[in-house]
């Protein structure tokens, strides 16, 4: 079976860390580069954050490129409250800078002219690199055979504003050309759908039982996501948004999609806004907006695959109705 050509853009970021985790471990992908963004952690330090955790699960050899360094137009505004000041939970590992691949939006442009058709984006972060791209060759994204974004909010309250989610609100000019360009085959996963995705403290308290490397990685990152949760809305646990792109691209099943024309705010209150026409007539202008989601399916993805040596417990434990 060929494997799924990926490009993962990505601003890690506690929830990016586990997303590239899952991706990492995962046969199906050819992971051909992580580009990073400036969003929740400065792009220097995501990068960082992104290496170490390739690095956990072997996959050293993955190309990482620096991107964007500040939205297009806005100021800059970190996610450090909700992710730490080092940007995955202020666990402080030692981090060595990944090797210079060369710039993200051209690292990106390469490999799409290299492989037309073939290749997969999944974007979870700000959206300041495509848009470069986009600003600076409006062909060459139209070369992806599917980009699958984190992003925005549609009936549910934005964790920036009431309407608006960071990776928008973060970046919304980028936003906006990247939707305004009706490129075929994106599909956005809103915080409507990933909200769903609740790591919660039993399963936390699994993992930590692991007491591998990886099991205890994944603790210590989430340590101050989960404070965050419970301080910013008395939730128990940590919503983890990123991995459920990831997971998605390994079993369709996973989300169901309904059509819709994006649009996005760049100004005012509602700046950042992601709002959706579910009526729009003219295909040309439609994504496919992920309504619902079987968060039980990816927990155990996720789980098990992660996870794959502590495999047997995990489903002990769905068996016995403690995780799941
Ligand atoms: C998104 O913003 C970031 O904080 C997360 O990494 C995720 O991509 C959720 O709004
Ligand atoms: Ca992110």
């Amino acid at each position: 079976m060929d494997k799924m050509k990926l490009i993962i853009d990505v601003d890690p970021g506690i929830d990016d860390s586990l997303a590239l985790l899952l991706a990492g471990v995962s046969p199906e992908f050819e992971l051909m580069a992580l580009t990073v963004v400036s969003g929740n952690i400065e792009v220097n330090q995501a990068a960082r954050n992104a290496r170490f955790a390739m690095k956990i699960v072997g996959r050293d050899d993955v190309t990482i490129a620096k991107g964007c360094e500040l939205p297009l137009v806005r100021n800059y505004v970190d996610a450090t409250d909700t992710h730490g000041k080092d940007g995955i939970g202020e666990v402080y590992y030692p981090k060595e800078e990944p090797i210079d691949h060369g710039s993200a939006t051209t690292v990106i442009s390469r490999l799409l002219r290299q492989y037309p058709y073939q290749i997969t984006i999944a974007a979870l972060g700000p959206l300041s690199n495509l848009a470069t791209i986009l600003k600076r060759d409006a062909e060459v994204l139209t070369l992806a055979k599917e980009i699958v974004i984190m992003g925005g909010s549609v009936n549910v309250c934005g964790n920036c504003s009431p309407v608006a989610e960071y990776n928008f609100w973060c970046d919304p000019h980028a936003a906006k050309i990247f939707f305004d360009a009706h490129l075929t085959n994106v599909t956005l996963v809103p915080l409507d759908v990933t909200y769903k995705i609740l790591l919660t403290p039993n399963m936390r308290e699994m993992i930590r039982q692991f007491k591998t490397p990886l099991a205890q990685y994944v603790v210590n990152i989430t340590g101050f996501y989960v404070d965050f949760h419970w301080a910013q809305e008395r939730t128990l646990g940590c919503v983890i948004n990123d991995p459920l792109v990831i997971a998605y691209l390994l079993d369709r099943s996973i989300l169901t999609l309904k059509k819709g024309h994006v649009q996005i705010e760049i100004e005012g209150i509602a700046i950042g806004e992601s709002v959706i026409e579910f009526r729009e007539k003219d295909s040309s202008k439609l994504s496919n907006i992920a309504q619902s989601v079987d968060s039980k399916k990816f927990f155990e993805l996720f789980l098990t695959r992660v996870f794959s040596e502590q495999k047997d417990d995990i489903q002990l434990m769905i068996e016995k109705g403690m995780i799941l």
